[in-house]
């Protein structure tokens, strides 16, 4: 069976980024994909202190919550992420999981020497991101910063859902067209990786 792992970044609980990720779910649920949600403000994360202690073995030595959401991530092949946008990149929380990821990419890059470009995308990463403004470059910091996260899990940028214009808290629930978007591109999502394990 399809396995996706949905990491909720928000610190807002119930907030619009989180209403769209659900969307997400429900829609590769349907698909019959089984789906871990994760929650980062419920779990106890501590910043990459730079020490490090990686570099020989690729495990961070930093004892808190963190191995347990990366055992979940990986035994999926799908990843669903979405953070609102603060000041023009994603959350504190999500940003804060991404850099303990820095053991990952220290074991990839440094200790198995993988080349930067070129090395095999076995996953496929959906991005879900709400902001309350609807300039142009509103989600350019956060895609950049995104894009190399999932490339250190193996796994490509396979599509987004970016909301513009959502700020107030449950303001998304009007946004019928976004809501709609996220529940496809969940249902999309797992149709893919059914046919790439197929
Ligand atoms: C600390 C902070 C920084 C924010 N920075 C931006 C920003 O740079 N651009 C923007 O359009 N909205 C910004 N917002 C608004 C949020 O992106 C918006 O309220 C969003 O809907 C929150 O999603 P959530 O309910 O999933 O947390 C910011 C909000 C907060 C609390």
């Amino acid at each position: 069976m399809v396995k996706i792992i949905a990491i909720y970044g928000s610190p807002r609980r119930e907030g619009n980024s989180s209403a769209l990720l659900k969307q997400a779910v429900a829609g590769a649920r349907q698909e019959g994909a089984e789906v871990e949600e994760v929650v980062l403000r419920d779990y106890k994360i501590s910043p990459c202190m730079e020490i490090y202690a990686c570099i020989e073995s690729g495990e961070c030595a930093i004892r808190d919550d963190f191995p347990k959401i990366l055992a979940k991530l990986e035994s999926c092949t799908g990843i669903m992420l979405a953070s609102p946008i603060f000041f023009y990149t994603v959350s504190a929380h999500t940003k804060i999981f991404m850099d303990r990821c820095q053991s990952l990419w220290v074991r990839k890059y440094w200790i198995e020497k993988q080349p930067f470009s070129g090395a095999p995308k076995t996953r496929k990463g959906l991005f879900i991101s709400v902001g309350a403004t609807k300039g142009k470059k509103l989600f350019d910091g956060a895609l950049l910063t995104v894009k190399y996260f999932f490339d250190v899990l193996s796994a490509g940028l396979w599509r987004t859902v970016l909301c513009r214009g959502v700020d107030r808290k449950g303001e998304i629930e009007g946004r019928e067209d976004y809501l709609k978007e996220a529940f496809e591109a969940g249902r999309a999502l797992a149709k893919e990786l059914q046919k790439d394990s197929a």
